[in-house]
């Protein structure tokens, strides 16, 4: 192996992903976390903190890229894992939890007559958009640049298109963006920047009567965590229903984490059909397709396929129930709780930047937000964050990671029930000083 600096913070994570090189494919188990400054091994966890191998302690503001709402090790979730190991892991049969799970669902997510459960996020749309493409006889699929809905061939396009390749504003090219991917998906997807509703009325009225679904996150989370405008996603709603298509909201990552109700309780727009994951079991894999009934029921006649050996599994559902019953306890304080929290991060950080005369913009919602290294005032779309200064963005991140603050490596951060005000403030000191280390 390489001799190594004396001082290396991180020798061991460098160790382990060297030796980790020569059996798992990259050294890491999903390429985006080959990304962080440092790909560290982490040792334990708890609450907000993590420790890593080399000792070194840091406040997690990745969560697992999104399923820790509760935090690491929540009491809540030790129990109910212990409780579950003592019962069937796994059945491939019916079992209590499933429906107790699916009734919360119900209660909570204003779209949801109707559950089927999934194990991820990406599996979880395909099954809205093969839902949406079965109830409306029709193949075309309406998405937005910037938007992730899972690494599948026929949704992997214009995630994170390059300048040059994505066309003009009003007639995007649709860019798929994996080598390998089937080249025709593209046939089958329209894509539209996010924000603009006269773009997709143009789109609807041009090809409106072949599009099945307009998919979309409602707050555009995987490209710097944009807000959609005033009466945007109404707008999208009317436009899909005067042209006969579903709208379907990836809640992925807003559900159960912006609200109780998610985005669409938190907008008033209620979907044809969402699909939640991440938070929703607070840690093991676990996600749903929720939705209209008569769209919901094509699975029950057999008009639509599905299956799964990991669908309704006991352990992620136990987990599951015990989350909701966390999030939704003292009328949903914890998530008030925690997207308090990250308002008051938001704003610290904004403040942080004007002091030191750094132009930054914290866009998001407090218990999801990013970074943006950015000259502009307003970032509408995903074409507008295309002037960040990820240069930037990369220094401040190594230099916050060093200071114990460990974020994702696009300068998304997301917060947890187990945050604290003493984290906050810890925090806000350590990225002041990543901030005067990065402008200099
Ligand atoms: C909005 C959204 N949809 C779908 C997915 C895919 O979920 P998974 O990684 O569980 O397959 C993600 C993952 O980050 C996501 O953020």
């Amino acid at each position: 192996m390489s001799a190594l600096p004396p001082a290396d913070r991180w020798a061991g994570s460098r160790l382990r992903l060297e030796r980790a090189r020569r059996s798992l494919v990259g050294g890491v188990s999903s390429p985006f976390r080959a990304k962080f400054p440092v790909p560290l091994y982490f040792a334990d966890a708890a609450g907000s903190r993590m420790i890593d191998v080399d000792g070194n302690q840091y406040i997690d503001y990745t969560l697992a890229w999104g399923p820790l709402i509760l935090g690491h090790k929540h009491p809540a979730l030790v129990e109910a894992l212990r409780r579950q190991a003592e019962r069937p892991h796994i059945l491939g049969a019916q079992h209590d939890l499933e429906y107790e799970v699916a009734e919360k669902i119900q209660q909570l997510a204003p779209c949801a007559e109707r559950v089927a459960f999934t194990s991820s996020g990406s599996e979880a749309v395909q099954l809205a958009l093969r839902l949406a493409r079965a109830a409306t006889g029709r193949t075309l699929v309406l998405k937005f640049e910037g938007h992730y809905h899972g690494w599948m061939d026929s949704v992997l396009i214009s995630h994170h298109p390059r300048a040059e390749e994505i066309g003009p504003l009003e007639t995007p090219q649709a860019v798929p963006e994996s080598r390998g991917q089937v080249p025709n998906a593209v046939e089958n997807v329209l894509v539209a920047p996010w924000n603009r509703l006269e773009i997709v009325e143009r789109l609807f009225e041009q090809r409106g009567r072949e599009i099945a679904a307009v998919i979309l996150e409602p707050v555009l989370c995987n490209s710097g965590c944009l807000l959609p405008q005033p009466g945007y996603l109404q707008g999208l709603r009317q436009l899909a229903h005067r042209y006969g298509a579903l709208l379907i909201f990836d809640e992925i990552i807003t559900g159960f984490r912006m609200a109780l109700a998610g985005a669409q309780g938190v907008y008033g727009v209620t979907p044809d059909l969402a699909t939640f994951g991440k938070a929703l079991a607070g840690g093991p894999p676990l996600s749903a397709v929720a939705g209209r009934r008569e769209i919901m029921e094509l699975i029950s006649d057999g008009a639509v396929a599905f299956g799964g050996t990991f669908n309704g599994n006991p352990i992620s559902l136990a987990c599951a129930r015990a989350t909701l019953g966390e999030l939704e306890r003292d009328g949903g304080a914890a998530l008030a709780r925690a997207n308090r929290l990250g308002a008051a991060l938001m704003e610290g950080i904004r403040e942080a930047a004007r002091r030191r005369g750094v132009p930054l913009q914290v866009s998001g919602f407090g218990a999801a937000f990013a970074l943006h290294f950015t000259e502009r005032s307003e970032l509408r779309d995903y074409r507008d964050t295309l002037a960040d200064d990820r240069a930037k963005l990369a220094v401040f991140l190594l230099r916050a990671l060093e200071k114990g603050v460990y974020a994702l490596p696009d300068g998304r951060m997301y917060v947890s029930a187990a945050h604290t005000e003493e984290d906050v403030s810890l925090t806000l000191t350590a990225l002041d000083t990543a901030l005067a280390e990065t402008s200099n």
